[in-house]
């Protein structure tokens, strides 16, 4: 009997027309407790006590995880659903945790404009990416925002524009990132869940963080993995009539 795939055609489906997928309880809570410990222990304080909280710090930049083969992107049941979604041909790249500290006394409000990744300082281009939270996330607790659908949007933004997929569109005099997204003001949603839930997203998904008005520090952690032609160039600036050529779904 052949190993059952991590999803299934319903999910795939919704994944490839949403530009998302959440998936419930993807991690166990012995692997989210190895998460939360080796993350207050480099941030030096500990959740019970908020004076501890080093609320300067938010994105964990070049964190290591230890080990390093406990980080988000190897994780072996991302790895199956990153597998089976692109017939072994996805590796992994980078991805930190991400910390919203808590500010109760703010009033939540809904972004009302995101962005897409890969272009933070260098271009960095990669198929999909992954979010989880080590502690649940209700409404208005700093939880991811995505645009569902937006990554059509975008895909046809770069079919009008391929040379711009090197981020050149940043140079255009009155550029906004709602150009990748057809419903800014009125189609976000927040990414409300348990921990070790998860959301993937497609790399064209725009998103966008929110304010924390909890009570309770969100932990997120991201992953994204690359194409593994991602360094060629004719790679690179190719945009595929159909958005899935380099997926197996
Ligand atoms: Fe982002």
């Amino acid at each position: 009997m052949s190993h059952a795939q991590p999803l299934n055609a319903q999910q795939i489906a919704y994944f490839k027309l949403n530009g998302y997928l959440v998936l419930k309880n993807v991690f166990d809570e012995g692997t989210l407790e190895a998460w939360r410990r080796q993350i207050w222990r480099a941030l030096d304080g500990c959740l019970e006590d908020p004076a501890t909280w080093p609320r300067e710090t938010s994105g964990l930049d070049g964190y290591d995880y230890d080990p390093p083969e406990s980080a988000l992107v190897h994780h072996p049941q991302m790895m199956a659903i990153i597998d089976q979604l692109s017939g072994g041909t996805f590796v992994a790249g980078d991805g930190i945790p991400i910390i919203r500290w808590p500010d109760p006394g703010k009033s939540w409000e809904m972004p009302q404009t995101g962005h897409i990744d890969a272009y933070g300082g260098r271009w960095l281009p990669f198929m999909i990416g992954a979010t989880t939270y080590l502690y649940d996330v209700e409404p208005g607790g700093g939880a991811l925002i995505y645009w569902p659908g937006s990554h059509h949007a975008a895909h046809r933004y770069f079919l009008e524009h391929p040379s711009h997929v090197d981020g050149s569109f940043l140079e255009i005099e009155g550029f906004s990132w709602d150009v990748f997204c057809d419903n800014p003001a009125t189609g976000g949603q927040e990414f409300t869940a348990k921990a070790g839930d998860v959301v993937l997203w497609h790399a064209y998904l725009t998103h966008n963080g929110s304010e924390n008005t909890s009570h309770s520090p969100r932990f997120a952690l991201f992953a994204r993995w690359n194409h593994e032609k991602h360094l060629e160039q004719s790679f690179r600036y190719e945009i595929p009539e159909d958005l899935w050529k380099y997926w197996a779904v």
